[in-house]
């Protein structure tokens, strides 16, 4: 049974995901969406997955973009993985209603709850609390295996609907702005100009002047220059210098760096 799963991820929770559903598999081909190649993807696979974090309640601008290159291959049966840090809202709908109007259908969609990476509003969970939810999703995933080797064809996954309605609002709001909000990044005295926010950014929107990072405005707000710094100089808005840095424990530089 082949399978194609498609991956975009920040700080490694959907790359974590991603690699735990592979493992069911026996052919497997783990790609990521920014370094999309055609000619590395199996054209008649029995399985497609799909695996992005939430971002402001909603798909994320590169998975949306990938849509028009997922349409080129053979797709036999698609299922998605909305990894996000408590609120799927209407992720998954939106998902189906984009591919609906490419002409794809979603057959199935599940959400998966992770740690949250989004540092403007906070530093790491603790651990215990990492650890409890790392557990949960993979009872998830064992209960989705069968569903997507069955094949079935099932409602997608959603939040609710207060949720939906509300965020739905916001998620549209935001998206345009999305690439601009690079601007409150800011780098302390500890950067050693390293350059690995640089190799790092899905995006190849830092560019490195006089040995410090400098952003260009095409950011996807993934925060995986800031998560992955070693030295912890990069810094967002005010309050981050007192966050601690959260990346998927069991990811390291070199999967992400793999991109
Ligand atoms: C820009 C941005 C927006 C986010 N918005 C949401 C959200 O709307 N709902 C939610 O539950 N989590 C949200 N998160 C948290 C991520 O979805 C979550 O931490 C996810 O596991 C990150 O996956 P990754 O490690 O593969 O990048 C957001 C994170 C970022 C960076």
């Amino acid at each position: 049974m082949s399978i194609n799963i498609f991956y975009y991820s920040g700080t490694g929770n959907s790359l974590w995901i991603a690699k735990k559903i592979a493992k069911e598999f026996k052919d497997v081909h783990l790609i990521s969406i920014t370094n999309f190649n055609i000619n590395n993807v199996n054209n008649d696979a029995d399985y497609t997955g799909i695996v992005f974090p939430v971002y402001m309640w909603g798909v994320p601008a590169p998975v949306i973009n990938f849509l028009d290159e997922l349409k080129k291959i053979k797709n036999n049966y698609i299922f998605a993985a909305a990894v996000n840090g408590g609120q799927v809202s209407n992720t998954l709908v939106q998902l189906h209603k984009k591919m609906q109007e490419k002409g794809m259908n979603l057959n199935s969609g599940f959400d998966f709850k992770t740690p949250s990476n989004y540092i403007p509003w906070g530093g790491a969970i603790p651990q215990n609390k990492q650890k409890k939810l790392f557990n949960s999703a993979l009872k998830k995933i064992k209960q989705i295996i069968p569903i997507i080797k069955e094949r079935k064809n099932l409602p997608v996954e959603k939040g609710p609907l207060w949720q939906r309605i509300l965020f739905s609002g916001f998620y549209k709001m935001s998206f345009n702005h999305v690439h601009g909000m690079d601007k409150k990044f800011w780098v302390d005295e500890k950067c050693n100009g390293c350059e690995i926010c640089a190799k790092i950014c899905p995006a190849s929107n830092i560019e490195i002047k006089d040995g410090k990072p400098t952003w260009n405005q095409k950011c996807h707000q993934c925060l995986a220059c800031i998560q992955w710094c070693p030295k912890e100089s990069i810094q967002y808005g005010k309050k981050t210098p007192d966050y601690e840095r959260y990346h998927h424990p069991e990811i390291k530089l070199n999967d992400m760096l793999t991109k």
